[in-house]
């Protein structure tokens, strides 16, 4: 496998790939099996948005992670190493010959329910390998998967699949989750009463639950699978046909369906995999985190695949039977590369020493850290207690609309420093604006995260909406790709994430937008109005911080409080969950009506002293007592 091998290679390809990108990454996607050459490598503008990569090219991207494997001679060596919730429960190894068989057969069981190329397919399943096998199936017969995490209840989930307008669902009865069976089919069930665009579920038995199924609806995996066969040729796509679609939160109350394109996407993936983790052939790659979010996207199935990995999926949570169990796994499989979130570090920080002394912990290599920035304690915990000062920490710096890792050291070839993400990947071009879109030159310079060039795995579209992609992403700065986050590069170039700069709120790295939050709160019917913002947690990295207006005088304020929870739970999914609700008589408001959440961030945060300057608010009386109120 070609990867760069020291910092000096590092800088060269860096320069390449700036100077002369059409030949950088058409060496790249030259690994890969095309059914049908590009003609074209780039096609380009900022202003529409409008990216193109290898044109005219055919391929499938299923080759590449499976079929390609097997004639190299791979096909005994084991694709999905699978580590169920119950650590007595049987571990399942699948080579890559099996997953072949697997996706082939299931990507049969879609046609047979009447899947085509294009149709949209919502997957929302547990951990298991049956997600995996639905995720490649999809690409195999070039229809496209959006992936709903498990963790959303009927209500988001149920926005996202008539967003995409899904004909399919996939799913289970249940989910393991710590000592919790996690009910699916019957949120699946709710769900699809206002979904009529879905015409089948396929649903596979993993927890035995006693669950309904709709007759002509609804099908078992298990038996489906008994009426096809395990041969499926894989459908040929266009390089820029969708790969995906991924639901991200913005500021607006509806999520975005980023839509991912096939031939960039695996180009980028693969890419970052084997030079971000310096993966040896034969090790064992974990990824902590869930398919349904872009990280298990791309570093749990397509990257690992792609490069003929082992990739390790985890059924269960960090704190089942214990805060030791993700130090257990890793040494259950000798993990050598392990790739989590800051929160889950922090978190399991906060669980004491007693959990990490039993284990060796020395098969690892390399340690991974995404979703949200670092903080230096837990920086050097997971430095000293997980990677004894042994292994790199790659801090790599990402979003679902980037596709792929954008800045990150490479393991054991960047120097790394504590809570920076380090430098840009080859391909891409970062650059720091002030307010008015003027860059930031130098160093020693703090500003907005912008990217001025195009790499392969970049955002196509918003499914169904492209002027929302224009809009949320590439009209605040003409000319570039915004991030939407605060950046800082420092006296020797080294860049570090500040945060979002936005009305979304990154709470235990799952990236929350603020309106969808106060739309659940909303449903319940005693809140009038509600605003959310985001407050600086230990754990969690930010909570959430509710302020809501009540239509009638409830005294049980504390009942009330539990409600609320219990309906942003229902409608949302419990990762929504306020952390604090302030009941308040009023909202601060300009006189045009917007919630002035400058003021509110600042209660929030305890920071009382300063609000700012509140005389364009409507009634700024209403201050007073928010403040006084604050929890
Ligand atoms: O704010 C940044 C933060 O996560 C956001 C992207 O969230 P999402 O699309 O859910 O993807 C998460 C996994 C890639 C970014 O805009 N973020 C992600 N990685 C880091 C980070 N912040 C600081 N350091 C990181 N390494």
């Amino acid at each position: 496998m070609k990867r760069i091998t020291s910092f000096e290679q590092y800088t060269t390809e860096y320069k390449k790939s700036i100077d002369t990108p059409e030949k950088f990454w058409s060496e790249q996607a030259e690994e890969f099996v095309w059914k049908k050459k590009w003609d074209k490598v780039l096609d380009w503008n900022f202003d529409e948005p409008d990216v193109k990569w290898f044109q005219g090219g055919k391929l499938n991207i299923t080759e590449n992670c499976l079929d390609r494997h097997l004639k190299s001679g791979k096909g005994e060596q084991v694709a999905i190493l699978w580590e169920p919730n119950h650590p007595e429960a049987e571990v399942r190894k699948i080579t890559y010959k099996e997953l072949h068989l697997e996706v082939c057969r299931f990507a049969n069981v879609l046609k047979r329910n009447g899947a085509k190329k294009g149709d949209r397919i919502c997957i929302y399943m547990p951990m298991i390998p049956e997600l995996a096998i639905a995720v490649l199936a999809c690409a195999r017969i070039g229809a496209i998967h959006s992936v709903i995490f498990g963790g959303f209840s009927f209500k988001s989930l149920a926005d996202r699949i008539q967003d995409a307008d899904c004909t399919i669902v996939v799913t289970a009865d249940g989910a393991f989750r710590g000592t919790k069976d996690i009910q699916l089919k019957g949120i699946v069930d709710e769900a699809l009463e206002i979904c009529p665009s879905i015409k089948k579920a396929i649903v596979y038995k993993h927890i035995h639950a006693d669950i309904n199924m709709k007759n002509e609806r609804d099908v078992w995996w298990h038996d489906e699978i008994k009426f096809v066969s395990s041969e499926c040729e894989a459908e040929t796509m266009d390089s820029e046909d969708p790969l995906f679609i991924l639901y991200t939160s913005g500021s607006t109350g509806k999520p975005k369906g980023v839509v991912h394109s096939t031939a960039g996407y695996m180009v980028s993936t693969d890419y970052t995999f084997r030079n971000v983790f310096q993966y040896n052939d034969g090790e064992v790659f974990w990824c902590t985190a869930d398919v349904g979010w872009i990280t298990g996207h791309s570093y749990l199935v397509y990257g690992p695949l792609l490069c003929g990995a082992t990739s390790l999926m985890f059924e269960g949570i960090p704190t089942f039977p214990d805060a030791g169990r993700f130090w257990q796994v890793i040494d259950k499989h000798k993990v050598n590369i392990f790739y989590t979130a800051p929160t889950a570090i922090r978190s399991l920080e906060a669980m004491g020493l007693d959990f990490v002394k039993p284990y060796k912990l020395d098969s690892l290599r390399v340690l991974g850290s995404v979703g949200e920035p670092i903080n230096e304690e837990a920086w050097h915990w997971y430095n000293d207690n997980i990677g004894k000062n042994r292994c790199p920490i790659v801090d790599t710096y990402w979003q679902t609309e980037t596709g792929a890792i954008m800045i990150s050291p490479l393991a054991g070839i960047t120097k790394t420093k504590p809570g920076f993400a380090t430098f840009p990947l080859p391909g891409v071009q970062p650059v720091l604006l002030d307010e008015k879109g003027v860059e930031l030159n130098g160093n020693g310079v703090e500003g907005r995260l912008c990217y001025k060039f195009p790499w392969p795995s970049i955002i196509r579209t918003t499914y169904g909406n492209h002027e929302r992609c224009k809009e949320a992403y590439f009209a605040t700065f003409k000319g570039y790709y915004f991030t939407g986050d605060g950046c800082k590069r420092d006296e020797d170039g080294y860049y570090r994430i500040t945060g979002r700069v936005d009305d979304v709120i990154k709470v235990s790295g799952h990236l929350l937008g603020t309106a969808e939050v106060e739309n659940a709160i909303n449903e319940h019917p005693d809140i009038v109005e509600s605003a959310v913002v985001g407050f600086p947690h230990d754990i969690k990295g930010w909570g959430i911080y509710a302020f809501v207006i009540c239509d009638n005088e409830r005294k049980d304020e504390d009942n009330l409080k539990r409600e609320i929870i219990q309906t942003v739970t229902k409608y949302m999914g419990a990762i929504a969950k306020p952390d604090k609700i302030q009941i308040v008589k009023g909202l601060p408001k300009t006189r045009s009506g917007k919630i002035m959440r400058r003021i509110l961030r600042k209660i929030a945060e305890n920071d009382l002293s300063n609000l700012g300057d509140t005389s364009t608010l409507l009634d700024p009386s209403v201050v007073e007592e928010i403040k006084a109120g604050a929890l």
